[in-house]
């Protein structure tokens, strides 16, 4: 049980950010849209919209090709969006690789370091709780080099079972998959610690922060991870965007992923070289407008102060869990100290399913199922959850309305 105490409301105005986030103003079956399926993605605010149009509008021409103005302003545009992407996490923009978000990400560096650096008889460390997007391409990668995926369990809370962990790693391990923030539960996981042992263990930790860049500060040279991936479409910028942050010597070891355009240094009849990182693993044209949008959307949530946003987050979940709990009947899915943003739960005696079409009836937006992570749901027992996920833009008064219609569906389906 979540013994969270509910504080007075946060003073931050989230009114305010919710003027500036169009989406959030319809009607959704003839009820005011209540948005909290903001784990799957999350709406855009106004002056990402803007920044998007904008490129469209100025600057729109392919990048690191032309010598005309407009070329020179995207590519100018594309840079200073890196720079400013690996300033959010606190690293160099050279260790910046852009990806159409964090699967693409991570099948990069299996498909790439991983190939490279896995042999049979080595062993790939994962956690029950991964999304499959960190879990699928390291169990392929297993499969196909002959190593062995070692996963380890969560406890009831969906906390990681830490010596579980610690038993898992050894001197075959090569590399630790970790999740920073739960998806399906919210837990947060203590990562710097995880990634310090995988490292006194002498493997590689690479950290899926999709669903930590817009809900707990990220500083990925403090957390020490070798690689950490990330979704812009999660944290308020567009879909189809995100970004590997890798260690500048472990980007120029490792062959390329893609090959055609913008990746090479000399092509002849008789062999190709390779520019230099970022750009050996950015083949093709890239995604701009994706890109000077991701920048845009970390600026606006920089500029609402993150210590302020995550403050104000923690409010509304506590408040919500608090409220949801109180109605009886219900089963909260994943109760570690601390977490973040995530909302999972039953309502005993109905499907997951059910209760999400009824809350779809009175205009609540929630995701249900496994939540792209079933090895955590056959572990935890449960069919699959009702998933609720706050943001910034999110308040109390949408917590209360998810709590009447959750109590709503409960008593249509359980009576
Ligand atoms: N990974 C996204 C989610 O958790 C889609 O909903």
């Amino acid at each position: 049980m979540l013994a969270s105490p509910v504080s007075p409301p946060s003073t931050f105005d989230a009114e305010a950010v919710r003027a500036s986030v169009p989406a959030l103003h319809q009607s959704v079956n003839g009820r005011p849209l209540v948005y909290l399926d903001n784990g799957a993605t999350t709406q855009k605010p106004r002056p990402v919209i803007d920044r998007i149009v904008r490129y469209y509008e100025r600057e729109n021409a392919n990048v690191h090709r032309g010598v005309h103005r407009l070329s020179q302003d995207a590519t100018d545009a594309m840079e200073a969006a890196r720079e400013r992407v690996g300033a959010f996490v606190g690293v160099d923009a050279r260790e910046v690789v852009f990806t159409r978000g964090t699967t693409e990400a991570v099948n990069l560096v299996a498909s790439t370091w991983g190939r490279e650096n896995v042999r049979s008889g080595d062993e790939l460390v994962v956690t029950m709780d991964a999304h499959h997007a960190n879990f699928v391409p390291w169990q392929m990668l297993a499969e196909a080099v002959g190593a062995r995926l070692r996963v380890v369990p969560v406890r009831e809370d969906g906390s990681l079972d830490r010596d579980a962990y610690a038993a898992a790693l050894s001197s075959k391990t090569r590399l630790v998959a970790l999740g920073h923030v739960s998806n399906a539960l919210g837990t947060v996981h203590p990562v710097a610690d995880l990634v310090a042992m995988a490292h006194d263990a002498g493997a590689l930790a690479l950290v899926d922060g999709a669903q930590a860049l817009a809900h707990v500060p990220v500083d990925v040279r403090a957390i020490g991870a070798d690689f950490y991936v990330a979704s812009a479409h999660k944290a308020y910028g567009p879909m189809g965007i995100g970004a590997l942050f890798a260690r500048a010597d472990l980007l120029e070891a490792m062959p390329p992923y893609q090959f055609g355009g913008d990746m090479i240094d000399e092509v002849t009849v008789e062999r190709t070289t390779f520019a230099a990182p970022p750009s050996k693993f950015e083949a093709g044209t890239p995604h701009v407008e994706g890109i000077v949008g991701m920048a845009a959307a970390l600026d606006w949530l920089d500029g609402l102060g993150r210590d302020a946003v995550f403050a104000h987050e923690h409010d509304v979940l506590a408040y919500a869990t608090a409220r949801l709990d109180a109605l009886g009947g219900i089963r909260l899915v994943g109760t570690a100290p601390g977490k973040v943003s995530v909302l999972s739960f039953l309502v005993d005696g109905a499907h997951p399913y059910d209760v999400g079409a009824l809350l779809d009836q009175q205009g609540v937006a929630v995701r249900t199922g496994n939540h792209c992570a079933q090895p955590l749901m056959t572990h935890l027992g449960v069919p699959g959850t009702v998933r609720a996920t706050f943001a910034v833009y999110n308040t109390r008064a949408d917590a209360d309305v998810l709590v009447a219609a959750v109590a709503k569906a409960q008593a249509m389906l359980v009576g």
